[in-house]
């Protein structure tokens, strides 16, 4: 049998530990991993020279955009940037225009990318006004639910909990993951208004209104409309201590309950957003040192699931606005993830076991990716070569992004992407696509 590609003289994560292999890639699948000796005729032999596979990462929070968005970010260079970053399988974000929130925005949007994407992506939907389309929307492939509790962006009717309640029941007889933005309107709202009363309309003034309490606020009430239906609560990126804690004793408790974290909230305190500007401004925002001490705790104690980029380009115009309000809040994280999280392996504060846990293997899990998230005979070939010891700058004006631009720009990074193939293609080679649009994949919930 000739099989169509084997990589040779490499080291993959492969059970839980790195071994010296080679990998046989048939039909979009690992076909073999072991020794060269064992390795199957190939069309094509590619020398890993000693470089690292990992499986493919799965980043869980990217907003792809495209559509109304499109001068923001498209399928083509969202998924470019996912590439270029290691990343094989992403979930887009629904606050799109329009917004992901029926059956058929979500068949349109999949219709659009199918032509357009370089890895694969699955899609999140807003929650629909007529609870009665929720399924069907399961039913046309969503592979979860978002609910966005800072301002009203779906259908759902945030200040209802009945409906909240409703929606939670239904969602969880459908086995389906709703994944969480925690921050409380009423109170973030009251605060804002009070601050532009004052004249404050600074950064000092936005850190005011995202208030530790009001991520606590919103992920302990969602978590008692969600204690009574049994549905799978995803928290999105939690940033406090006690946003964590909560989430914490709702696992201890036995709730089905996860949460993920960002590179953003680990890697950058108030003091490097008063220092950088705007350009910084996420929601929520980067915290203080002891909350990120906490995040780090809850990363190295288990309680934190997943890592995600939460990938949210906007333009540099809509980055710096007067007012601290109308800044478009976000920043392009794909292409800065991977290599932030192996420069934190080379210190030895991440294995190269979290890093898979966080990113590949626990995605899979939570999202239900079959065949996905661990280098397996069988799984589909989504790999992430890249080298340990490679140093270099991290260079914004390089991003495959639209978004051209990051609060990490100029940082030393060590460790790189170097090749990252999605099902058996090799789509990104020292940081060049080398794939034609349309070779990623469209994931469907089954
Ligand atoms: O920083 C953010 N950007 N937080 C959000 O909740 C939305 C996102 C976006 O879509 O830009
Ligand atoms: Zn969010
Ligand atoms: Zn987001």
């Amino acid at each position: 049998m000739i099989v169509d590609l084997v990589l040779s003289n490499g080291k993959a994560y492969v059970n839980n530990r790195i071994v010296d292999c080679s990998l046989a890639i048939n039909k979009g699948k690992i076909f073999k991993i072991g020794k060269e000796a064992n390795m199957p005729k190939a069309e094509t032999k590619t020398d890993l020279k000693n470089l690292l596979v990992l499986p493919g990462l799965i980043d869980i929070h990217v907003h792809l955009r495209d559509e109304g968005k499109a001068y923001k970010e498209d399928f083509y260079s969202g998924t470019a940037a996912a590439a270029a970053g290691g990343i094989t399988t992403v979930l887009d974000m629904p606050n799109n225009n329009p917004v992901t929130m029926s059956a058929g925005t979500l068949r349109n949007r999949m219709k659009i990318a199918e032509r357009k994407i370089l890895v694969n992506v699955g899609f999140y939907s807003e929650f629909p006004r007529n609870m009665k389309e929720i399924e069907e929307i399961v039913r046309e492939g969503a592979v979860a639910f978002k609910l966005f509790m800072a301002e009203q962006i779906g259908g759902l009717n945030i200040d209802d909990d009945h409906a909240l309640l409703e929606a939670f029941k239904i969602i969880s007889g459908l086995k389906v993951p709703v994944a969480v933005h925690a921050e409380d309107k009423i109170a973030l709202k009251k605060a804002e208004e009070e601050l532009k009363l004052a004249n404050c309309n600074d950064i000092e003034a936005f850190l005011k209104a995202h208030s530790e309490s009001v991520e606590v606020k919103a992920v302990k009430h969602l978590l008692n409309i969600a204690e009574q239906t049994g549905v799978h609560m995803h928290f999105c990126h939690i940033s406090t201590e006690n946003g964590l804690k909560a989430v914490i004793n709702a696992k201890k408790s036995g709730m089905p309950v996860t949460c993920e974290t960002t590179p953003h909230h680990l890697f950058l305190s108030v003091d490097d957003l008063r220092r950088i500007g705007t350009l910084a401004l996420i929601m929520p925002p980067v915290r203080e040192k002891h909350q990120i001490a906490a995040l780090w705790n809850g990363i190295e104690n288990g309680w934190i699931d997943v890592l995600a980029s939460d990938h949210a380009p906007h333009t540099l115009e809509e980055k710096k606005t007067k007012l601290v309000w109308d800044v478009k809040v976000g920043i392009p994280s794909l292409e800065t993830t991977l290599p932030l999280l192996l420069t934190e392996v080379k210190r030895g504060r991440l294995s190269i076991a979290d890093v898979v846990r966080l990113m590949s293997e626990k995605p899979a899990e939570i999202f239900r990716l079959k065949g996905r998230g661990f280098l397996k005979e069988g799984n589909n070939a989504d790999l992430a070569v890249v080298d340990l010891d490679k140093r270099y700058k991290i260079d914004a004006s390089k991003f495959h992004s639209k978004a051209k631009y990051s609060p990490f720009d100029g940082w030393t990074a060590e460790g790189k992407p170097i090749k990252t193939f999605v099902n058996g293609r090799l789509i990104m080679d020292e940081g060049e696509i080398v794939a034609k649009a349309g070779s990623g994949e469209i994931i469907r919930r089954e």
